[in-house]
């Protein structure tokens, strides 16, 4: 059977994205407690960013000391978007972490206050500061951005990449930070890249803000892709990416994996609960979020 591998990123791209009152801190570890519960291995689980930028993600470091060491199998990593973000993460005790920059040189700085050239300079210090730490590069705005439109070249994503393949990339996710993708695109540039760089790992990211991010996920899969980043609930979206929506969510792509034959090592039934639980209690109270839990099918006989 093959293998899918679900990277949830709800407690990092989902609750950034919460308007209004911060999560409790309590609320996020109980939540992150709750995927694992599920099965979930992966969790992009929190950003060491500037609480300015962010200020629903300000309690990273005590997220941090709550959940690691708690849950030795589980894969837990945040995201940075610099040096210091790294150093914060590396002293707590974190040794991988993803590491974001936009393939749009106005939504890098819309969103991390950067030149691509001072976002690079940044990667390569972060490597030589901590080479025992895996990065993750994330690349935003891979298919497209909210300034600059579509973009049609896989070509551009490409050549992009060079430099930080240059620089140590092993591992990259491709970030539809505005869910402009298309399937076919997304075949076009997984293609392109793993034609490229044989030896990169690629992860995919995708928003469903136009209704196809199942679709796209399935392309990928198509490519051979088995790492697979979703939200549970689907919550998230940037909040430097106007009219970003939320992630593709978790239950609706572990259950069309399921149903397929893909394993994916989740429960989908506590995975449900979770989303239906504590997610709808975020919704609810601190957010006016737009949110996408499908009835499950037991429920409708
Ligand atoms: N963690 C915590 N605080 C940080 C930080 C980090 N990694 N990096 C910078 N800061 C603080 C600085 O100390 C400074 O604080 P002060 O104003 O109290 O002195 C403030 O943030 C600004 O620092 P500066 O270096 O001038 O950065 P900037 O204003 O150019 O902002 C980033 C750059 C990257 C720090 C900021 O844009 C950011 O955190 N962006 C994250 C965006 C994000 O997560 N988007 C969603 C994910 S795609
Ligand atoms: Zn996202």
């Amino acid at each position: 059977m093959k293998k899918i591998e679900i990277v949830e990123v709800g407690p990092r791209d989902g609750f950034q994205s919460v308007k209004c009152a911060p999560i409790p801190t309590e609320l996020k570890t109980k939540i992150i407690g709750e995927l694992i519960g599920a099965g979930i291995k992966h969790i992009e689980f929190t950003s060491f960013v500037s609480p300015k930028a962010i200020p629903q993600l300000a309690d990273a470091a005590d997220v941090t000391k709550e959940v690691l060491g708690k849950y030795p199998n589980v894969d837990l990593f945040p995201l940075i978007p610099n040096l210091r973000g790294a150093q914060n993460a590396y002293n707590l005790g974190l040794r991988k972490a993803c590491y974001v920059v936009s393939l749009s040189v106005s939504h890098n700085k819309a969103n991390i206050n950067r030149t691509h050239e001072q976002s690079l300079e940044a990667f390569k210090e972060i490597r030589k500061a901590y080479p025992d730490m895996q990065i993750i590069v994330d690349l935003a705005t891979t298919f497209g951005c909210p300034y600059e439109g579509k973009y049609r070249d896989p070509e551009r994503v490409v050549k992009f990449l060079k430099d930080y393949k240059d620089a140590g990339m092993t591992i990259l996710t491709l970030c539809d930070t505005i869910g402009i993708a298309d399937p076919a695109q997304v075949k076009e540039v997984i293609k392109a890249i793993q034609q490229a760089y044989p030896d990169v790992e690629i992860m995919v990211h995708f928003h469903d803000t136009r209704g196809l991010g199942m679709a796209n996920t399935f392309a990928a899969i198509d490519c051979g892709i088995t790492k697979v980043q979703t939200a549970l609930g689907g919550l998230g979206g940037c909040p430097f990416a106007p009219g970003a929506s939320g992630n593709l969510s978790t239950e609706d792509v572990v259950w069309a994996l399921n149903e397929q034959g893909y394993e994916t090592g989740i429960d989908f039934e506590k995975l449900l609960a979770a989303a239906k639980g504590q997610v709808h209690s975020i919704i609810g109270n601190y957010s006016g979020h737009q949110i996408n839990i499908k009835v499950p099918v037991a429920e409708n006989k």
